[in-house]
């Protein structure tokens, strides 16, 4: 525990030396560098440091999410609240958090690539999207766009359990290159508020590679404690 206490506060002093340097995706509606939110109508977790303009979270603020900038959410009918919520994580992460640029595609701007999700967050939300409706693989690519930018389906709807096999396959499949599940169980992002924690251990062990994947029990602390903290916040 002291180990990973130590390692933590060497990653944020590490982090907040090299703070001015962070920038954001180079992307459609990114900013130059991640600032503060204050009016963030929804991806909070961001408020602190933020890719996104409050503007385009205003979309993602009512349920059921009718479309977000020029796509439409609902083409196969609406989201379930579950389902819904794990797309939001994603449309969140991808717009706000101010860690994307670390995961920037080799070779196209404005698009994410292998970005290290875990097993078990794609698994749960596979589960909560299983009876949902898609008529996409790849919600990146495979609609046909107007010529107003609008989103249409080229296929008939099929459930999530029809389009994808298992939670990885979903994960890996549904933003193109985006993600890629992790091997680690807890050296991965949940696109929740522990992300920052991991990301820091993930930048403190690059920049240490003989401490590397060797300490699995060093690696796993992080997930320890955000188990805890996700008992606490489920009551
Ligand atoms: C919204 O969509 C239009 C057309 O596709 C695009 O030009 C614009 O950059 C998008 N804005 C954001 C914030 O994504
Ligand atoms: C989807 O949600 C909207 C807004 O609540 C509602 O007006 C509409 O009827 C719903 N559509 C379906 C197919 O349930
Ligand atoms: C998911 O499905 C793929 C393709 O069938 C398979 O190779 C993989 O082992 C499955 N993963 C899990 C965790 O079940
Ligand atoms: C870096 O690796 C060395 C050798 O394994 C280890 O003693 C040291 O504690 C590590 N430092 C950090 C910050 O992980």
């Amino acid at each position: 525990m002291l180990r990973f206490l130590m390692l933590l506060l060497f990653a944020i002093l590490a982090v907040s030396i090299n703070e001015n340097r962070q920038e954001c995706l180079k992307g459609v509606g990114h900013k130059l560098r991640p600032t503060q939110e204050k009016d963030l109508k929804e991806c909070f977790i961001y408020k602190e440091s933020s890719c996104c303009y409050a503007e385009i979270t205003e979309e993602l603020a009512h349920s059921p999410v009718i479309k977000v900038n020029t796509t439409y959410w609902n083409r196969c009918g609406n989201l379930s609240n579950l389902c819904e919520s794990y797309m939001k994580k994603m449309e969140c992460f991808y717009r706000c958090s101010p860690h994307t640029a670390r995961w920037a595609h080799s070779q196209y701007a404005g698009a994410i690539q292998s970005v290290p999700i875990c097993q078990s967050f794609c698994d749960d939300w596979y589960e909560a999207c299983k009876n949902d409706l898609t008529c996409v693989s790849n919600w990146l690519m495979d609609w046909k766009i107007d010529a107003n930018g609008e989103n249409h389906c080229k296929n008939e709807c099929i459930s999530y359990s029809e389009m994808y096999v298992n939670g990885t396959d979903m994960c890996e499949k549904m933003w193109g290159e985006s993600l890629k599940v992790s091997n680690s169980p807890c050296l991965c992002l949940r696109l929740n508020e522990m992300d920052n924690a991991v990301i820091k251990l993930m930048e403190a062990n690059s920049r240490n590679s003989s401490s590397g994947r060797s300490d699995k029990e060093q690696d796993c602390h992080p997930k320890m404690e955000l188990k805890q903290r996700e008992e606490v916040e489920a009551h």
